[in-house]
């Protein structure tokens, strides 16, 4: 335990600009229970290593990170790296039976993956049940020695992971839901760093302080590690230059305010050019949708160096939850730098093109209070999770695990976003995939839904990058939208947000063979059934072929 601190430890002094590119760095990741005291709730906790957040990891592109994790709490576990690529590697990405069977109590495996081509900031955390909710940390990868940022060096980074907290048990919360049939309890309080901060109601204190001097830059990597909820982010009189998301670079632009949903990240520098003083730094849900919602502001401080003990602090209020324009309009500047270094590679050729409906509805269900229970489907199939991982039935070919006629159009077209839908879905459920060859090009339309009413919803794909090409309100029409897509400079992200009763187009090139996720990152509609899987196949040369598991591949 001792040594594998030292080594934790050296990392971190090595960095940055010390290592040798390509290196093996380990890392131990100890599942553990731990009590706290410093939010809203005294009461234990699942953690990695005993800390809320759990521990940040460091490591430059091209290297191969092998990190053990040892499950001692009596819950399932699994960790997904979630944004990296995992070429050929997928028996690493960690979604529970998508890719691998749980890391049970007692057991342990070691990821072992490399990181080809990324550089930024990404996160990793739990993917199974809703353990997420506190086991999440972030992942910094930083450019090859001797490549420099496409903007200029910050005097510091510093590491903002965002969250949610829930003062009882999270796994009480989503059974109690998922027995009920109806929403689950909003969280108490959002975080910075594991504080909600000074203006909470929170039982403790002082709240996440960033140190900095006057006059310098600092490169803020920005993350939403919270269940369910978008996220604004500003500080008080300070512009943020966003200048990459999802570990991808984007073309620089000025903002009062940034957005950051569930499982997304943001890169933005910050530039201390104001009064000496200290200045308010706000967290606040972004919801357009007539849900309950925990509206609580999370809050730190910017501290300039030599602020004198009198001085209050700088505040400022947080956008209402409802701001759309505002959360429209951060989205809207998001372009991909698109340099002779960082190309754009949009796939200009499309050969499956798909539209999804992302819905939520009710089905029946005699058990609940209400006979009904709400569920969330694509293309109305509410999706079944296995017994055992997709990729080891795909792999060993195991039949009876899953089928691969996932639908690629809804079955029964209807006004998607019209006012009037029938909130009874009566989804089918299935454990159904999509197949794709490899290196075909896939363009998903993801339609959102008026079912019940509309609703934002940030989804995430494992395994590929994908450009966001189009983005509209109201259906997508075929004949109109496409001719207005973005195939020059589109961002490329991991997770994107469907607007509430809106559509968002995605193209991805399948050259990851493997199953790989996509689903809701509010994690109460991946609860609900928001997922699916693509099934990538092999390709015909060398590193076009899932490898074959690791020996210490957890059972079922
Ligand atoms: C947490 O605190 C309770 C009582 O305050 C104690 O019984 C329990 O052992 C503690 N758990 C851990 C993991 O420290
Ligand atoms: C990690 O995986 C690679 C193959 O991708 C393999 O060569 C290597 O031996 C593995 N390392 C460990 C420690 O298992
Ligand atoms: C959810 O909230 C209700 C009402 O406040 C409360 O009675 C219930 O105990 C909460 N459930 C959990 C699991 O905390
Ligand atoms: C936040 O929600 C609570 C409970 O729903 C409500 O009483 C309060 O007025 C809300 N506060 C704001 C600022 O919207
Ligand atoms: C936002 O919500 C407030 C109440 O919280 C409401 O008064 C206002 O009309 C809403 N704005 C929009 C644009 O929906
Ligand atoms: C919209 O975003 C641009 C940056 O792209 C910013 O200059 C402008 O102030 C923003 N407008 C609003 C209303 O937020
Ligand atoms: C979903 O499938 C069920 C069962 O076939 C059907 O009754 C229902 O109308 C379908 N709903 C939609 C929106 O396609
Ligand atoms: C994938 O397809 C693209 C476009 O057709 C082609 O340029 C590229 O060489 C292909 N890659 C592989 C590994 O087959
Ligand atoms: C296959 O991958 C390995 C490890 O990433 C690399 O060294 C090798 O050059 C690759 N081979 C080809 C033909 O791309
Ligand atoms: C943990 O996972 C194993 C393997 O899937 C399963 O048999 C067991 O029921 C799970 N345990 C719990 C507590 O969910």
């Amino acid at each position: 335990m001792v040594s594998w601190i030292r080594v934790l430890l050296l990392f971190s002094c090595l960095l940055p600009g010390m290592v040798e590119p390509g290196m093996v760095r380990r890392y131990k990741f100890n599942v553990v229970m731990r009590n706290t005291t410093r939010l809203c709730s005294s009461k234990p906790v699942v953690t990695v290593n005993g800390l809320f957040p759990g521990p940040n990891i460091y490591a430059r592109e091209g290297d191969t990170m092998l990190i053990k994790v040892v499950n001692n709490v009596n819950y399932n576990m699994s960790i997904h790296w979630h944004g990296i690529r995992q070429l050929t590697t997928g028996w690493a990405d960690g979604p529970a039976y998508i890719t691998q069977c749980p890391i049970q109590p007692r057991q342990s495996y070691t990821y072992n993956f490399t990181i080809i081509e990324q550089r930024g900031t990404l996160l990793w955390h739990a993917h199974i049940l809703w353990l997420r909710a506190t086991i999440h940390g972030a992942i910094v990868i930083l450019p090859k020695v001797g490549v420099p940022f496409p903007f200029p060096q910050p005097h510091e980074e510093v590491v903002m992971v965002l969250g949610e907290w829930w003062k009882s048990d999270v796994e009480a919360v989503i059974d109690e839901a998922m027995s009920m049939g109806m929403a689950p309890n909003v969280s108490d309080a959002h975080t910075i760093n594991g504080h909600p901060g000074p203006l909470s109601n929170c039982q403790g204190q002082g709240g996440f302080e960033l140190a900095a001097l006057p006059g310098k830059t600092y490169l803020l990597r920005i993350i939403n590690a919270a269940l369910n909820e978008e996220l604004f982010f500003k500080i008080a009189g300070h512009k943020l230059r966003v200048v990459e998301v999802d570990a991808t670079y984007v073309k620089p632009f000025d903002a009062d305010t940034i957005l950051v949903a569930p499982g997304q990240t943001t890169n933005a520098l910050l530039t201390t050019n104001l009064d000496i003083g200290r200045y308010l730094i706000v967290a606040s849900p972004f919801v357009d949708s007539p849900i309950r919602i925990d509206n609580t502001t999370a809050t730190a401080t910017l501290h300039y160096a030599g602020t004198a003990a009198s001085t209050t602090t700088v505040l400022t209020d947080p956008p209402p939850h409802n701001a759309t324009a505002i959360a429209t309009n951060f989205t809207n500047s998001l372009h991909s730098l698109n340099s002779a270094a960082y190309p754009c590679k949009v796939p200009l050729k499309v050969d499956h093109s798909l539209l999804f409906t992302i819905s939520l509805g009710v089905n029946q269900c005699t058990s609940c209070a209400k006979g009904i229970r709400v569920v969330a489907d694509i293309n109305n199939v509410t999706f079944k999770m296995p017994h055992i991982s997709l990729l080891n039935a795909h792999f060993f070919k195991i039949a009876g695990v899953f089928t691969d006629d996932f639908p690629g159009n809804p079955p029964m077209p209807y006004d998607y976003t019209g006012k009037r839908q029938p909130a009874n879905l009566k989804t089918t459920e299935g454990t159904r995939l999509y197949r794709v060859a490899y290196n075909s090009t896939v363009q998903i339309v993801l339609q959102g839904t008026g079912m019940i009413f509309p609703e934002n919803h940030p989804i995430h794909l494992h395994g590929s990058n994908f450009f966001v090409v189009g983005k509209g309100m109201g259906n997508y029409d075929p004949n109109k939208d496409q001719k207005n897509f973005n195939l020059v400079d589109p961002v490329e992200r991991n997770t994107i947000a469907v607007p509430g009763g809106g559509w968002v187009a995605i193209r991805f090139r399948a050259d990851n063979p493997g199953v790989w996720f996509l689903h809701c990152h509010l994690e109460i509609h991946t609860s609900w059934g928001l997922k699916m899987a693509f099934l990538v196949e092999n390709g015909k040369g060398p590193n076009e072929s899932l490898l074959p598991p690791p020996k210490d591949l957890p059972k079922c």
